[in-house]
């Protein structure tokens, strides 16, 4: 397949795993991880960097990925929704989301995980208003939000167990 003089290979790596694609430099990185890289768990709502829907990580940072030309995560390490689970063992932030319906329509849900990921990883003791803090970048339509947080409040406490656990 001949390669279009707007398309450039890159080399990404996508939860752990090297990718390479065939894409023009500026495409946004969303579009390369659904379209190109098939992992449509990142969802897109408003395309204009103020929802939260698309975030993933970039080198540990939480990322609207609908702003980020795709060449510019060349050489970084991207976790994605799909990345957050340890092989068939969910994320504590993703069974908490399912015990406590912290999920409805689902479209808010993949940058909900990843703004909690975050939190949790620096605060695994945090107030309501702290996660409410946390999540203020991430936009839902469907929950009122309590849910969410509770859900959040929840994965703190399977975080903790599980620290206790390894210790
Ligand atoms: S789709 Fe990226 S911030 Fe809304
Ligand atoms: S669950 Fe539908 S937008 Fe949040």
């Amino acid at each position: 397949m001949s390669e279009s003089p707007a398309q450039s290979y890159l080399r990404l790596s996508v939860n752990g795993v090297a990718r390479e694609v065939s894409v023009h430099p500026m495409t946004r990185l969303i579009d390369v991880l659904r379209e190109d890289v098939a992992l449509t768990g990142t969802k897109e709502g408003c395309g204009e960097g103020e929802c939260g829907a698309c975030s993933v990580f970039i080198d540990g940072v939480v990322v609207n990925s609908c702003l980020v030309p795709v060449a510019q995560v060349v050489g970084t390490e991207n976790v994605t929704v799909e990345g957050l689970a340890d092989g068939d063992t969910l994320h504590p932030v993703q069974q908490a989301f399912i015990a406590a319906g912290g999920a409805q329509c689902g479209i808010c849900t993949p940058g909900m995980l990843i703004a909690a990921v975050a939190l949790l990883r620096d605060n695994d003791e945090p107030t309501e208003d702290e996660i409410r803090v946390a999540l203020a970048g991430n936009l839902c339509r469907c929950t009122g939000y309590g849910r969410i947080v509770q859900s959040v409040v929840d994965a703190a406490t399977l975080v903790r167990a599980t620290k206790g656990a390894g210790a």
